[in-house]
């Protein structure tokens, strides 16, 4: 029987244990037995070692949240085989994902997050203690939503040298860009549009400033390029200065701009900001897509797509990593 700990009990929290709920005999016949012994939030937790009633705990954090044992005192009082940490992300600290994780970890969980920060900030010394106690981290759901990248990356390229990433890693800049080339309209109309339909956060620039996408590329360099980069190495420009004329200028010549993100270890550096892009270029999305595409030796470009963000597609991308941890042999 598996015991999964959920940290972080917000969207992607409750979409895993709905997931986790609705499709437990499909996940059965993949891993074998499962229970979900706790839940936390910022608050406090539920926790039964039995197993918790995942549908009464969804309600109770409708109904305003939960009490009891935060999640440091969960860490070390119960036993868990699998964490799955998914509270907010903070690129400058880590926390508080990085100490939940570091503490599963020493004490022998595995660990999936959709957490950016604490790889931002500590991924060799994650991976490390992960080597170290003989525990499997997975990180899928960080970069890209629910677009395979990091697995496709490892597995299906595996024996590659994956030399240059670029993609479109951030679906609320993708939405801004898309709108304000289609509708003609300015930057902040299309912000404050983004923002009323909850693409957008009320503050906007984590996203709109390129810190999400650049974060996002940090995970890439180290996970899959073995680049040893921290944030500081990515040079970052947002989109806030873009205006419709610049649409104007590259339509005429049949290009449209894109906010992309590249890591490139041929030549040693890490990117984000608005590029040109011929209309028919496979990173050319439109809407909240997300796209990537990945330069390889031998299996020559790779160019894959998805939806960056969502309750439902992040939990899928923290599913695959737990039936990859655990699929029956
Ligand atoms: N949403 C997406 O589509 C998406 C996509 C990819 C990656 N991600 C990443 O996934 C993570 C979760 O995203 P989300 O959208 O679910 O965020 P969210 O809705 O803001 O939920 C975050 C949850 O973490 C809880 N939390 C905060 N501090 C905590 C602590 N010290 N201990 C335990 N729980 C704590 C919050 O508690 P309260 O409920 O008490 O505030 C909340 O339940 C973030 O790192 C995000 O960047 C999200």
């Amino acid at each position: 029987m598996i015991s999964i700990a959920i940290f972080g009990f917000g969207a992607v929290g409750q979409g895993v244990a709905e997931v986790l709920l609705r499709k437990r005999k499909q996940l059965e016949s993949l891993i074998g037995k499962y229970k979900v012994v706790a839940v936390t939030d910022s608050k406090g937790s539920v926790v039964d070692e039995n197993g918790v009633e995942l549908s009464k705990a969804i309600e109770k954090k409708k109904k305003g949240g939960f009490d009891g044992e935060k999640t440091l005192g969960v860490i070390e009082s119960l036993d868990f085989d699998v964490a799955i940490e998914v509270t907010p992300t903070d690129v400058n600290s880590g926390e508080p994902g990085l100490t939940h994780i570091l503490k599963s970890i020493e004490k022998g969980a595995d660990v999936i997050t959709s957490n950016k920060g604490p790889l931002v900030v500590a991924f060799k010394k994650i991976k490390k203690l992960a080597e170290k106690k003989g525990v499997k981290l997975g990180y899928e759901a960080t970069v890209g939503g629910v677009m395979p990248i990091i697995k496709l990356a490892k597995a299906d390229l595996a024996g590659n040298d994956i030399k240059v990433i670029k993609g479109v890693l951030n679906g609320t800049c993708n939405y801004i860009l898309t709108r304000m080339e289609k509708e003609k309209m300015t930057y902040s109309q299309v912000l404050s549009e983004a923002q009323e339909l909850k693409i957008a956060e009320a503050d906007p620039s984590y996203d709109v400033e390129g810190i999400d996408s650049a974060a996002k590329l940090v995970i890439l360099a180290n996970a899959v390029m073995d680049m040893d980069a921290i944030f500081d190495d990515v040079e970052v420009v947002g989109i806030t200065r873009i205006t419709p004329e610049a649409f104007e200028v590259a339509a005429n010549k049949n290009y449209t701009i894109r906010l992309i993100a590249e890591a490139n270890k041929e030549k040693g550096f890490l990117k984000v900001s608005p590029r040109l892009l011929p209309r028919n270029h496979p990173l050319a999305i439109e809407g909240t897509m997300n796209a990537a595409l990945i330069k390889t030796d031998l299996a020559g470009d790779i160019v894959v797509m998805g939806k960056g963000a969502g309750k439902y597609e992040t939990a899928s991308a923290i599913i695959s990593d737990l039936v990859e941890f655990y699929r029956k042999r």
